[in-house]
């Protein structure tokens, strides 16, 4: 994600477009820039880092102009630096865009420009659009934006000035954009909190359409040309409500954002069935596979030794990065290092990639963090695009690794020329709307949560792909709530954690369908005759288990494959509710970062 603001009005500009990035920072951090229509011509500042790197800027002090674009990213395609922080410029810099989302084939776009003689000078996918909009260009801004529009695969939510108009162009498909109405004045964002503190009222524009604003006045249409009369709506909420799109933590809308995170994170990798990953090594030659990394990232890991295992049908092992990093692994060159992590900063897991990659071996992140120190030292990667993820315990962004590794085994399976099940590409393409279905089903988990939010101690069981998923369970209720949990493979609590099962231990059980249901059972019927309390994630059509459990969570049917990508919803807001009702910091809970960056 990254946020954009854009004002056309009467008022000092620098500050609206400074404090309107800065309400968009939860959209994007890693860069950021302004451009100003002034003197005939186009200003324009960028800088590194954080919105506050560019609020410093002495330059900033002269700017003065009636028109302005600014943005704050979050990369997607090439490092944060100055170079590739937006708003990008056309080749004779009279024309200014910014721009969110992703353009899956800018590739194809920046290489027709390129040979026409345009100079691209940034890695990004955005820039491409500046150019385009150059290239179409006869004094028509408007029609110059929708030439290059129809060219464009993938999302956008962009902003577009020329030193000639005095008029911003916006348009909008998959990533949000709204028009504020002002007095004599007019706003485009990504998003309300960045215009609240000027205008209540927005109109949020629709996919497929686009829109001239000048300082009295906006139109809109779809890129058909037909005119639209988008309705203006009056905005009730505080911008702190408007931040968090009105749920009460970070943590929460993360949980509900996942059938978008996981939209983006499959966005353009598959594709006429096959699988499109750009890794930049031979993986077929590969003879086993050695997955490292930290908490939950190593949950994960989890789960994709045993989709690489038995979809890939590649050795697989899996080690906490803080172990790896000092136990003298057995590592080649014919083995592959895969590292995950969210932040890309982990010190540990960026200590055991170094240590694989001294030992020969090649190395794959699958790291949110674009530009991360990790994802610049691996040799290849799989970036998540889940957008920035603010509450410290880890939610859209596992679920997205779970897909990412999914996606790479898949990708392996087909490099081996192994035929990939064609049911299984679409029943991934169609996750997120299962993982929507799981959403609709919180309150009921609220409903549990209220019972069991002054437990002291609970386990979490599970068989299979289900036995990591029994331990994120456990880490998220741990690490949000303060309540002692454990997760085991569900067969183990007869070696020992049966001796703590009494109506004090409730026992979580993620028992949805699949081959070890039967198993599954038995265990819990172990856990019902020593008066455990047990809680069962069921699918929807399983009514057995509804004879044997205390409480019941269902949750959509899906193939066992994709099976811990959905069970592990209900489990993040079991922990979410309970850490809620128990009065705690969700988003910042004590003892915790974000990124674990010392050892
Ligand atoms: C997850 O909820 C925790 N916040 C923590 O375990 C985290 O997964 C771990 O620190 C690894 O972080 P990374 O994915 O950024 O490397």
């Amino acid at each position: 994600m990254c946020g954009i603001i854009g004002y056309i009005g009467q008022k000092k500009i620098s500050p609206i477009l400074i404090n309107g990035l800065k309400k968009l920072e939860y959209r994007g951090y890693d860069s950021a820039g302004i451009c100003v229509l002034e003197n005939g011509g186009l200003t324009i500042i960028k800088k590194t880092g954080r919105i506050e790197e560019l609020a410093k800027s002495p330059e900033l002090k002269n700017v003065n102009g009636a028109i302005g674009i600014a943005h704050t990213r979050w990369a997607t395609h090439g490092e944060p630096n100055e170079q590739n922080a937006h708003p990008h410029l056309d080749c004779e810099q009279k024309i200014a865009i910014v721009h969110n989302g992703i353009i899956e084939n800018y590739q194809a776009l920046r290489e027709l420009l390129i040979k026409e003689g345009h100079k691209i000078s940034s890695e990004t996918d955005s820039e491409v659009l500046a150019h385009l909009i150059e290239k179409f260009y006869k004094g028509d801004l408007l029609k110059a934006v929708k030439e290059t529009l129809a060219l464009v695969d993938g999302a956008y939510g962009m902003a577009v000035i020329h030193k000639d108009q005095d008029k911003i162009v916006v348009a909008r498909k998959g990533s949000p954009l709204i028009i504020g109405v002002g007095e004599g004045e007019m706003f485009v964002a990504s998003d309300v909190p960045a215009i609240l503190e000027h205008t209540k009222k927005v109109i949020y524009l629709n996919d497929d359409e686009i829109a001239v604003i000048g300082q009295n006045d906006y139109q809109i249409t779809n890129l058909a040309g037909e005119k639209l009369d988008n309705k203006i709506e009056e905005i009730k909420w505080s911008v702190e409500q408007m931040e968090k799109k009105g749920y009460k933590h970070f943590m929460l809308k993360e949980i509900f954002e996942q059938p978008e995170s996981i939209s983006n994170t499959l966005r353009g990798r598959i594709k006429d069935g096959k699988i499109k990953l750009s890794i930049d090594f031979d993986i077929k030659e590969i003879k086993k596979i050695v997955i490292t990394a930290c908490g939950t990232s190593w949950h994960s890991a989890l789960i994709g030794k045993y989709l690489l295992e038995s979809i890939a049908e590649i050795s697989t092992e899996v080690d906490y990065a803080s172990e790896f990093r000092y136990r003298q692994p057995i590592v080649t060159k014919n083995d592959l290092a895969i590292v995950i992590s969210q932040s890309g900063e982990t010190a540990d897991t960026l200590a055991a990639l170094r240590e694989a990659k001294q030992r020969g071996a090649k190395s794959l992140g699958i790291i949110n963090v674009v530009g991360s120190t990790i994802s610049r030292e691996v040799d290849s990667g799989i970036y998540l695009h889940a957008g920035p993820e603010i509450g410290v315990a880890s939610t859209k962004a596992f679920t997205s690794q779970v897909v990412a590794l999914l996606l790479l085994t898949l990708y392996i399976r087909q490099e081996k020329g192994i035929a990939l099940d064609k049911e299984l590409l679409e029943d991934l393409a169609d996750i997120p709307e299962k993982i929507d279905q799981a959403l609709h089903r919180a309150e009921e988990v609220k409903e549990i949560a209220q019972k069991f939010k002054d437990i002291k101690n609970f386990l979490y069981l599970g068989r299979g792909l289900n036995f990591p998923v029994a331990l994120e369970g456990a880490l998220k209720l741990k690490e949000i709530s303060y309540i002692h949990a454990e997760g085991y493979p569900a067969a183990e609590i007869k070696h020992g954690p049966i001796a703590l099962i009494d109506e004090n231990m409730p026992v979580v059980f993620i028992a949805t369908k699949n081959s070890l249901s039967e198993k599954i059972i038995s265990n819990m019927e172990e856990v019902k005759a020593r008066q455990g309390v047990v809680i069962a994630l069921v699918s929807d059509s399983d009514e057995r288990i509804e004879k044997i459990a205390d409480y019941i969570i269902k949750v959509p049917e899906v193939r066992n494959e994709l099976s811990a990508i959905v069970n592990s919803i209900p489990l993040q807001l079991l922990a979410y509710y309970i850490a809620d009702l128990r009065g705690l910091d969700v988003d910042k809970p004590r003892n915790l970062a974000k990124s674990v960056t010392v050892e």
